[in-house]
């Protein structure tokens, strides 16, 4: 059974595909109106909680940060003592068990809810990651597709949950909704307990070996500490990235709902349909924008990891020119409202950064850390992309002080600045990594064996 193929792939990746596909549906189902409800008046039919906007910011800060750094003790928990396999089980139970909680109409109930959501990304959505790669042996050219065919499976979740959950929480009752991204998660976790018997030989807890020689402490040598150099730097990029990326379910969620003109052809767009954009992008450019690095770097021309994530960095700061535009819109419009069209234009500059950058860090930060740190800097790249929607929060808080113009602004110029930098030192910092970056990592794993 565990060998059975399906076009091309073994059947496990599909029992994981569909797992985490209504995973991310639970989660960004949940995430498109955590902020709506938060901040909608206790006085609506469909009453929220009445919170300001700083506070709501800051709650949603710490949610979707911490959600991203329980990945690292997540990881440990397989790796010490469950296996992957029974790591992404009891975390989706959690999932359930959280998101249905979420369904009562209580203030206790919010808070347990989202602790469980905590636990439960941070105990499967490492251990998922990782699992995919275990149903293939190192070197096998599929793992690539496999992992690529996984990211079309996160998006489409991350796409149908806005505009299903969405629509039943904003329009019909919040609760409905969190209930609903309940259900998907159960679903999911059917599938997965379904699913067991494909996935015989992949996330089984393995004892830890314990090789007298590399736990002695080494001295890192000078490539070494190069190489460090510039992996506390591809963090650096990671967080400011995400860091206005993620403004997304945030500040610009809140802009969208109170500073857009939602009507189109007659009907009132749901503000947590635009939360489905960025998925949608991402499943409709994710070939192109790949096949246009690929030409690009055949062409002979600059295409290390470096740059790339510079170009990206740059590209959705360029995101926020669109969202100033709206703001300068909004300032001079009658009804003080900005066409929907800048939010089209911001998130889809915003996921062609994301291409540029998320999938070329990850693997950037794999092929610069030493091979027996592999899994912990997967935890890593994890906690700092938490870190990274964090600092959205924070700019998002600061927007309800300093104005939406300002910040977009600044953000806009930070972001351009600092890819500009990037693109400049480019060849200097590339020195740093010792060739690290040219290598295909499957080379250096299949040498490494
Ligand atoms: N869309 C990605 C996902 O949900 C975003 C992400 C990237 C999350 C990196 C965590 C880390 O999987």
């Amino acid at each position: 059974m565990p060998n059975q193929t399906l076009w091309g792939h073994p059947k496990g990746l599909y029992i994981l595909f569909f797992t985490e596909m209504w995973e991310r549906f639970s989660y960004y189902g949940m995430r498109a109106i955590f902020i709506l409800y938060l901040t909608a008046k206790t006085t609506e039919a469909n009453a929220g909680l009445g919170w300001d906007k700083v506070s709501a910011l800051e709650l949603y800060g710490w949610y979707t940060m911490m959600v991203y750094v329980m990945s690292v003790p997540g990881g440990l928990l397989a790796d010490r003592w469950l296996g992957q396999k029974k790591a992404v089980m009891l975390g989706g139970f959690l999932l359930c068990i959280g998101h249905f909680i979420l369904a009562f109409d209580e203030v206790w109930a919010f808070y347990t809810g989202i602790v469980f959501i905590i636990l439960g990304v941070g105990a499967l959505k490492p251990n998922i990651s990782s699992m995919v790669g275990g149903l293939y042996q190192y070197g096998d050219l599929k793992r690539d597709s496999a992992f690529t065919i996984f990211y079309i499976g996160i998006n489409i979740g991350a796409f149908a949950a806005p505009l299903l959950v969405g629509y039943v929480g904003e329009v019909i009752n919040w609760h409905y909704g969190f209930g609903l991204a309940g259900i998907g998660m159960a679903l999911g976790q059917i599938v997965y307990l379904w699913g067991q018997k494909y996935l015989t030989t992949v996330g089984n807890f393995v004892p830890a070996q314990r090789d007298s020689g590399t736990n002695k402490k080494v001295p890192l040598t000078s490539i070494e500490k190069d190489r460090m150099i510039v992996l506390i730097l591809s963090f650096i990029i990671v967080i400011v990235f995400w860091g206005a990326y993620e403004q997304a379910g945030g500040l610009m969620n809140l802009y969208a709902r109170d500073k857009i003109d939602r009507v189109m052809f007659g009907f009132e767009v749901p503000t947590s349909f635009l939360q489905a954009l960025h998925a949608f992008y991402v499943i409709l450019l994710g070939v192109p924008v790949a096949y246009f690095w690929t030409k690009w770097r055949k062409k002979g021309r600059e295409s290390s990891s470096l740059f790339k994530m510079g170009i990206g960095t740059i590209i959705t700061g360029f995101g926020f020119l669109l969202l100033a535009g709206a703001a300068i819109e909004t300032a001079s419009s009658l009804d003080g409202k900005a066409s929907i069209y800048w939010m089209f234009g911001a998130y889809l500059l915003h996921v062609v950064g994301e291409l540029s950058i998320s999938p070329v860090a990850l693997s950037f930060i794999t092929k610069l850390a030493p091979l027996k740190y592999a899994s912990l800097m997967m935890g890593a790249y994890f906690m700092v992309s938490g870190v990274g929607n964090k600092v959205a929060g924070y700019v998002g808080e600061a927007a309800q002080s300093a104005g939406e113009l300002t910040i977009f602004m600044g953000v806009l110029i930070f972001c351009v600045s600092f890819g500009l930098l990037l693109v400049l030192f480019v060849k200097k910092l590339k020195k740093l990594t010792h060739g690290a970056d040219d290598i295909d990592p499957k080379v250096v794993i299949v040498e490494a064996e």
